[in-house]
């Protein structure tokens, strides 16, 4: 089903390129859904965009008083939220150009499965409140080889959620597909990227035992690009070449904004 791109991705009269698409075809239903938080309703989105700092300033200043804003079906075609603190973890999304999120991941040790638990749940928690599909252990600050993700972006779905240690990719497919994505450490912003349409994976479970698994589709698209967080390798290192003029103007708002205000980059303790 062909989809709009974001009014922000679509090229500016001025710098039309030959080149550039309006729309991009999927071949998976669930990209009408939030894409890692990926932001649908881009007109609305823009026109906020001028007070969504203050807006999220001030929510996450009541935050601490009032309980996350739940998931729920309807939130998942919204943008993505920055959800301040979320009730029941301390974990907060690092957003670019914060470092851990280039920093390298250490593969998880056995004894350190048990302590992963309540991580992986807490990062659920804050990946639901903050309307994504994905999230791995760097953009929470913990620089390990953890990711858990959730295809439907569902809490009430939590028989999608995977959680996975130590991923390695045993065979990709020759086929790839480009799409559209967002990041949870890039708020507001969104690209084009090739990926493989499948990739076998074989990963560690919080319980110790080891498993197989084939990603197809869009659920291939989310273990890459969460994958691809413990490589320290971020979704714009990968921007289909027409889309990065188009997302410089918000990378540069991002740096701004962290130099303004850097989160202090250290790890939680485990
Ligand atoms: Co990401």
């Amino acid at each position: 089903m062909p989809l709009r791109l974001p009014a922000f991705l679509a090229p500016s009269p001025l710098v039309l390129h030959p080149h550039s698409r309006h729309t991009v075809s999927s071949p998976h239903p669930h990209t009408s859904r939030a894409f890692f938080g990926f932001p649908w309703r881009a007109r609305r989105r823009a026109a906020a965009r001028s007070t969504a700092l203050s807006v999220l300033r001030r929510a996450e200043a009541r935050a601490s008083a009032e309980p996350a804003p739940a998931a729920h079906a309807e939130a998942q075609e919204e943008e993505e939220v920055d959800p301040g603190a979320v009730e029941g973890t301390s974990l907060r999304i690092l957003r670019y150009p914060h470092p851990l999120l280039r920093a390298p991941n250490a593969p998880v040790a056995d004894e350190e499965l048990p302590s992963l638990r309540s991580v992986a749940r807490e990062m659920l928690l804050v990946m639901y409140a903050s309307r994504g599909v994905g999230l791995a252990a760097p953009q929470v600050g913990i620089n390990k080889r953890l990711m858990v993700f959730n295809a439907e972006g569902d809490q009430k779905a939590w028989l999608q959620e995977v959680v996975m240690v130590n991923p390695v990719i045993v065979a990709r497919s020759k086929p790839s597909v480009v799409d559209v994505e967002g990041c949870l450490s890039f708020p507001l912003m969104a690209g084009q990227v090739r990926r493989h349409e499948w990739v076998k994976v074989e990963a560690t479970r919080l319980n110790g035992k080891t498993f197989k698994v084939k990603f197809e589709g869009w659920k291939a698209r989310i273990f890459q690009h969460e994958f691809d967080h413990l490589d320290g390798v971020l979704y714009i290192d990968r921007l289909e070449e027409e889309d990065g003029p188009k997302v410089q103007a918000r990378l540069g708002e991002l740096l701004d904004e962290y130099e303004a205000a850097p989160f202090e980059g250290k790890a939680p303790a485990l």
